[in-house]
């Protein structure tokens, strides 16, 4: 979809190429008032201002302080209009419809007054419109323009601002101040929308200007969501992107590639060139919103250290060789049937990636089991949220979260689980804090002390500060409180739940190994605490559940899971809005790349290859036999692989010498391998293993879906032509033609369309509805045409619910008196997975290199300082990071990110993994520290590994 204007063609506006601004946000009374506007009556809901009832009767109002992303705020009084039976001339921002009230907008009066405030806007601010960046895109001269404002009576010599310096800190956006015109829609954006409450007014009277706080916006807390921006009226905060290049003419929109939020954006462009990222207020997950991330950080897509060119090498060791697109594919398909021949069928397989849409994930799996003839694909949801599928299904009956985004506006308690949104998952984070403002509850159950548990205006209630490892213990701590203090929600159960397994685990639960004094001793947190947090989850209206890696990434990974919809089912807090169990997914597609088929066990739609029925509909489709057997898993691969069993491998857009956990094993399983062909944007550290490159395409590029947390599946749509010259569904169907499969779509709609033909959930979902929709939340089908926000309304999936026990079974990987420490996890806002896209931006500014956090007391015990060098080192191996002492972890506890390759995080953590799904356990390795030569490089690096092989 490309527009090439306002629709409207009416008000210039700030929001966007294409979306209107409405002034005030829409009310959602069901009361519908009568309102006369300029003579003609309008039907409104109640509570509706004067300037959006205006507004969307196409007569709009002229505006400076109003735009709808904000509350009202009636400051500049250029929307003044004439209310029959009222006195003077009232802000219509700020007025709200009555039943019957006669308007006018456009009388002599408000003319001549708008004017005059006009012009006393315009006698500060430099008239340099023609050369000013947002000359066409700036409501200032828009307005002046609508006040019909030829000349300034004041003259420019008096006092101004005009001097008033610019702040260019921040990588992506500028603040100049003499442009400024104090209209606070920036301070009400970082408030409202972000969340953040970075900027304030100082000052008062003519005195009175915006300020980060700091010395400028990079050192203030500030955290680049760009909502001031976008809000902005004038040119004062504006892109540098737009300074530099111009204003945008046109526009495509897309969604995100980064987190598993699904943020929409219009990509703004000029020509060709891609000019600014806007969030798009229409989009379902974000609404107007943004992070760093998808705002600012895609110039990565047009980097010079993509490869754009497929290409060969025998050998790990030789230098890589250009070829055609022709020869690749032939030498790779060549190679993989030899591997077949020698080795046999099983001999081969795929990993899919989940940050490729839908459509390329699901030909991978297909190649796999077509054209390979195994059931050896899996995916990147492995190591981050296989156990939510496993968790989920055996006690609902579907692997993915219960919610859509906006329910957490209708919850009375957020519980926040090893997760940390503001960092990892920001735009759903800002609702949270919304919500969490407004007055909701806050439990967070985490090892480190993450922003929510404190910061501006958010306190939470309760902080189960656990031991890494001991997750299960606790929840199963909180169900105890919840079973024995009698605040089971018996109807609920009697009616929801089956009463055989809900039985026995009410009287598992209710063993005294449950209980929080015993888990105290074993998780760290105070008895008392648990009791409050469980009463606090267990009484409240409506209570929500909110999980991230923290939960899954553990040796009891799919136990948890299962612990967490247990306590949801147990109180009742299922099936509508404001309740439920909502994993934050990681990657922007690890919810599609589930659902397309991507696990050696399912094929899409979550349907176990064994299934002989469902099995001979895809054999049919696909005019091939399919393997009944499950394949094999990475971390069976990697096994296999080492044995000799295991040859060729096809990774699609997943680093996993830098994202697995035990570097070195992998590494050495790719070494084993005669043919690893890596599909990706750059050479990565898988990559240095690699024999053949097929150059892949950035989300830039992609013609496609992407299918949320929410379940949420949104277009992403070519902004630029492919750099590659090819689509990735199209190199993946030429090879598997290459290996005798005959593959073919002319286009990305064709492959949504057989996905929707085979999978009961995607069964109403095409381009040309979502086209049509924006976006719709699977299952949609005839059951749910319009698609399904809340799942598990009337009854569960499954039928009903399923109560699993959850005994604590404590991870093999210990603390003891070699390593001491524990050794947890995370990400950071500016930094994404392994990095490769973040580091390739100017998101560098903030994380230039991962950082290991450590207590003062255990800095202090090992003479470490604040910036130091130190040694990490495992039972695995050994890492060289940057201490940073902080009071995030507690004593005992360190923490560090994986965004760096030179970092090596992997290195040292090991290889326990989830019991059910084999998910690693990144969250919990036994560390100990040691200060290191400040020359000192990482020492287990994939570098120092290639110059050692
Ligand atoms: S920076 Fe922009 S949004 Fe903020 S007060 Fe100034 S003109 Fe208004
Ligand atoms: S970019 Fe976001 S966080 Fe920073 S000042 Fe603007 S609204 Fe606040
Ligand atoms: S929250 Fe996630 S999806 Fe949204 S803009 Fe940020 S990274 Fe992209
Ligand atoms: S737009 Fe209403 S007072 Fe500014």
């Amino acid at each position: 979809m490309t527009l090439l204007s306002d629709p409207r063609g009416t008000m210039p506006m700030r929001s966007g190429i294409g979306e209107a601004d409405y002034g005030t946000p829409k009310s959602n009374s069901e009361t519908l008032v009568s309102v006369t506007i300029d003579g003609e009556t309008h039907i409104v809901p109640e509570g509706t201002s004067v300037m959006r009832a205006a507004g969307e009767a196409g007569c709009d109002i002229p505006k400076l302080c109003a735009t709808d992303s904000l509350q009202p705020f009636g400051s500049c009084r250029m929307c003044i209009v004439e209310i029959d039976g009222r006195r003077g001339t009232p802000a219509s921002c700020t007025t709200p419809v009555e039943d019957g009230m006669v308007v006018r907008t456009q009388t002599a009066k408000v003319a001549k007054l708008r004017k005059g405030v006009m012009e006393l806007y315009i006698s500060d601010h430099p008239l340099d419109c023609l050369t000013c960046s947002a000359n066409g895109d700036c409501e200032l001269q828009d307005m002046a323009g609508v006040a019909g404002l030829r000349e300034v009576r004041y003259g420019m010599d008096g006092k101004n601002h005009l001097e008033a310096p610019t702040d260019a800190s921040n990588p992506y956006f500028s603040f100049d101040e003499s442009k400024c015109i104090v209209c606070n829609r920036c301070v009400r954006a970082c408030d409202e929308v972000q969340g953040t409450l970075a900027l304030t007014i100082e000052g008062r009277g003519f005195n009175s200007k915006v300020s980060p706080g700091g010395l400028n916006f990079l050192s203030s807390e500030c955290v680049s969501c760009g909502a001031c921006v976008q809000a902005c009226p004038t040119a004062t905060l504006q892109e540098k992107s737009v300074i530099d290049l111009g204003m945008p003419t046109r526009t495509v929109q897309t969604t995100c590639a980064y987190c598993g939020v699904g943020c929409s954006f219009n990509a703004e462009l000029r020509g060709d060139e891609l000019v600014r990222m806007v969030p798009t207020k229409t989009g379902g997950a974000n609404e107007g919103h943004s992070c760093v991330k998808g705002r600012f950080a895609w110039g990565y897509a047009s980097h010079s250290d993509r490869v754009t060119k497929p290409m060969l090498r025998e050998k790990i060791t030789d230098d890589w060789r250009e070829v055609s697109w022709d020869e690749a594919i032939q030498y790779t398909a060549t190679k993989l049937k030899e591997i077949q021949a020698k080795y046999g069928d099983n001999s081969i397989g795929g990993i899919s990636s989940s940050r490729c849409t839908n459509e390329e994930i699901f030909v991978v799996q297909k190649m796999v089991r077509a054209a390979f003839g195994n059931n050896n694909i899996d995916t990147c949801a492995r190591v981050c949220h296989s156990p939510t599928g496993y968790g989920l299904s055996t006690t609902y009956g579907t692997s993915a979260g219960t919610q859509d985004f906006k329910s957490v506006a209708q919850s009375d308690v957020i519980v926040v689980i090893g997760a940390n949104p503001t960092d990892a998952h920001p735009v759903f984070a800002s609702r949270m804090k919304r919500r969490i403002r407004q007055g909701a509850n806050l439990i967070v159950i985490d090892p480190r002390k993450i922003d929510l548990v404190e910061s501006a205006h958010i306190k939470a209630d309760h902080h189960l500060q656990l031991q890494p490892g001991t997750n299960v213990a606790v929840i199963n701590a909180i169900a105890h409180v919840i079973a024995t203090e009698g605040l089971i929600d018996e109807d609920f159960v009697a009616e929801r739940c089956d009463p055989g397994p809900f039985n026995r685990w009410r009287k598992f639960i209710e063993l005294p190994e449950n209980s929080p004094e015993v888990v105290a001793a074993q998780s760290g947190v105070p008895a008392e605490t648990i009791r409050q947090a469980a009463r606090m989850y267990a009484t409240g209206k409506n209570a929500a559940i909110y999980y991230g890696l923290g939960v899954t990434e553990h040796s009891q990974g799919s136990t948890m899971v299962m612990g967490m919809a247990n306590l949801a089912m147990a109180t009742g807090n299922i099936g509508r809005d404001g309740v439920g169990v909502n994993p934050l997914r990681g990657q922007n597609n690890v919810q599609g790349a589930c659902d397309m088929g991507s696990f050696p066990h399912e094929l899409s739609g979550y349907r176990h290859v064994s299934d002989n029925a469902v099995r001979e509909q895809f054999e049919m489709l696909w005019d091939v036999k399919l393997m009944s057997d499950p394949g094999m898993r990475i971390p069976n691969m990697f096994d296999n692989a080492i044995s000799g069993e295991f040859r060729g491998l096809f990774v699609h857009g997943e680093d996993i010498a830098q994202s697995d956990p035990n570097t070195m094993h992998v590494e050495k399983s790719l070494k084993a391998m005669d043919l690893v062909v890596v599909q990706d944007l750059f050479l990565n550290e898988t990559s240095k293993f690699a024999h053949v490159f097929l150059p892949g395409t950035s989300f830039l590029e992609k013609d496609g879906t992407f299918t949320n947390a929410e379940r949420r599946i949104n277009r992403v749509r070519p902004v630029m032509a492919a750099k590659n010259g090819k689509q990735e569904w199209q190199i993946v169907c030429e090879l598997a033609q290459a290996m005798g499969y005959e593959m073919h779509y002319d286009n990305a709609a064709q492959i949504m369309d057989e996905i929707a033909e085979i999978t009961p959930t995607f069964k109403g979902v095409s381009f040309a509805m979502l086209d049509e929709v924006g976006s719709v939340q699977w299952p949609c089908n005839d059951a749910a045409p319009s698609g399904t926000p809340i799942m598990h309304v009337d009854g569960f999936v499954r039928g009903q619910g399923q109560f699993m026990e959850t005994p604590f079974v404590p991870t093999e990987e210990r603390s003891n008196r070699k390593f001491p420490l524990l050794l947890t996890t995370g990400r950071i806002l500016s930094q994404y997975n392994v990095g490769a896209q973040t580091r390739r931006t100017a998101n560098v500014t903030w994380h230039p290199e991962d950082v290991l956090e450590i207590h003062e007391s255990d800095a202090a015990m090992r003479g470490i300082v604040d910036g130091q060098k130190i040694a990490v080192s495992s039972r695995i191996g050994e890492t060289i990071l940057v201490a940073h002492v902080s009071e995030r972890v507690p004593a005992g506890v360190v923490h560090t990110t994986f965004h760096h390759p030179t970092s090596g995080a992997n290195v040292i953590t090991t290889e326990f993994s989830d019991w059910a799904t084999n998910c690693p356990e990144f969250k919990v390795t036994a560390v100990e520290i040691r200060p290191a030569d400040s020359s000192a490089a990482p020492t287990n690096t994939l570098e120092s590994v290639l110059t050692k092989a």
